[in-house]
């Protein structure tokens, strides 16, 4: 990891930089929405967000969330999120922030940890695959009209 990068948990007041962040990487909800969603990830005891500092700013966020697996009879770790800023990208700070989830997953007994990504992000399945993942699943995924 590049020095001077911090991994630490989310805090209410770095949701203006986290929506500016999401809005980056995919630009599809509202600022307003992504709050809320912010708001209630950092409420509930089963989603965390991290945020990688460096210079001041942050530069790259990761969430995940503990689900309790009936099947599995253990907690599984999902990614639901990752992004680094692309003036940081290639210096190490996607690896911390996954391998910051890695060891909180493990810390509160997940047995597993997943993560899905287009099959052609070649920088998300390469961080991944250094990280130890391997390919498992055909993820499905529909709309659910509101
Ligand atoms: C994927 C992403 C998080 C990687 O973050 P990063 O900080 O650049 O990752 P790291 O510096 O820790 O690099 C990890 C590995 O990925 C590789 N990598 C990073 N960018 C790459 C690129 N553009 N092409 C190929 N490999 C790349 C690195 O080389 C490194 O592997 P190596 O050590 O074997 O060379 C970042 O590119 C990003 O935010 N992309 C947009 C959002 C996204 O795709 N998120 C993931 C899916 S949800």
């Amino acid at each position: 990891m590049s020095t001077g990068i911090v991994v630490r948990p989310a805090r209410e007041e770095d949701t203006p930089a986290l929506v500016a962040l999401a809005g980056e990487g995919l630009p599809l909800a509202s600022a307003d929405a992504r709050a809320r969603m912010i708001e209630r990830a950092l409420a509930d005891g089963l989603h965390e967000l991290l945020v990688a500092k460096a210079s001041e700013e942050i530069v790259g966020f990761i969430e995940w969330l503990l689900a309790y697996d009936v099947a599995e009879g253990a907690p599984i770790a999902y990614v639901l999120a990752l992004y680094v800023r692309p003036d940081w990208r290639q210096k190490g700070v996607g690896t911390a922030l996954f391998k910051a989830v890695m060891s909180r997953a493990k810390a509160r007994g997940a047995s597993e940890i997943h993560a899905s990504v287009v099959a052609e992000n070649e920088a998300a399945v390469r961080l991944y695959r250094r990280c130890g993942f391997t390919r498992v699943y055909l993820l499905l995924e529909a709309q659910l009209d509101q």
